[in-house]
């Protein structure tokens, strides 16, 4: 029999990652099979019920995706240390009985900008817009990339600080309100991780953050050029990208660690990239 992997959510009709996980899987000749399953949001056990009859029936692992993130960390048995700080989980592995979890959309990102973009972010100033769950999921991998420098602006200024004041880097970090951004320069990466362009809004970011030789992300993917890219490539950015290199990337690290060969994700980026027009 194959082996098993599924991703779980909902609602989970939108996901792409069973095409993404076909599609490495073909490509590196790997048996196996990976499906999407609608996570029951009632009763409350009903989530973990799920994982463990999805393991009772041979399962070997398991991306995970809203509203079930938080859960599924609560589950598991070991979390790598991206994981911890995220306080949330993307991706489990199922071994002699355990539930290994590990959280890879900061790496993923990271990827994407330094190998997809070729933005390599060492010794540069990085601006991340948000304190949610995301940036807590980039924090450590970006840290890892050796920045110069990486302010985390937000809204609620207080969130940015509890987020910074846990990550031992703080020669590295700061943290700030978008007031005070207009005064900080041009920043090389400029990173909209906030859920503003969930609906269709802008952050109150001004303009003068943007590098026109650096980069503008946008963590959101699939809705063309949010306000945010918009507002960066009207101040003359000219690579501005959304988060659907991120969602490859991330595949591409939980079918590396799962399978232990790493898919090539070019082809399935192009494929899947709408043109941000
Ligand atoms: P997630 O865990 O999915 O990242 P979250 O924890 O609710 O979601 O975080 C959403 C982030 O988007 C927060 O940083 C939020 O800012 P506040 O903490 O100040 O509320 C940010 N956000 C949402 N809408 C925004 C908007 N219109 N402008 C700026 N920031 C916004």
């Amino acid at each position: 029999m194959s082996d098993r992997y599924a991703v779980i959510g909902n609602p989970i009709g939108h996901t792409k990652s069973p095409l993404i996980h076909g599609l490495f899987a073909q490509e590196t000749g790997q048996d196996m099979t990976y499906v999407a399953i609608e996570g029951p949001l009632e009763p409350e056990n009903a989530f973990v019920d799920t994982v463990r009859e999805f393991i009772a029936a041979g399962g070997k692992g398991m991306n995970v995706t809203a509203p079930f993130k938080l859960q599924a960390f609560a589950m598991s048995d070991e979390r790598s240390e991206r994981a911890t700080l995220a306080g949330a989980i993307n991706a489990m592995k199922f071994e002699d009985g355990r539930i290994i979890a590990e959280n890879f959309d900061g790496v993923g990102l990271v990827r994407d900008i330094e190998e997809n973009l070729h933005q390599p972010m060492a010794g540069k100033r990085v601006l991340i817009l948000g304190a949610g769950g995301a940036v807590r999921g980039a924090l450590l991998p970006f840290i890892a990339a050796r920045p110069g420098e990486i302010v985390v602006a937000n809204r609620d200024v207080e969130k940015a600080e509890g987020l910074v004041d846990q990550v031992m880097a703080r020669d590295l970090l700061r943290a700030c309100g978008y007031h005070a951004l207009g005064s900080m320069g041009q920043f090389d990466l400029v990173v909209n991780a906030t859920s503003a362009s969930l609906t269709g809004q802008l952050p109150p970011v001004p303009s003068s953050v943007f590098s026109p030789t650096g980069g503008a992300y946008e963590l959101a993917y699939g809705k063309g050029l949010t306000p945010f890219l918009r507002l960066a490539r009207d101040a003359g950015v000219r690579t501005v990208a959304d988060g659907v290199g991120m969602l490859i990337e991330q595949a591409a690290e939980a079918f590396a660690w799962w399978r232990g060969v790493r898919p090539q994700t070019r082809a399935v980026i192009d494929r899947l990239t709408v043109p941000l027009t």
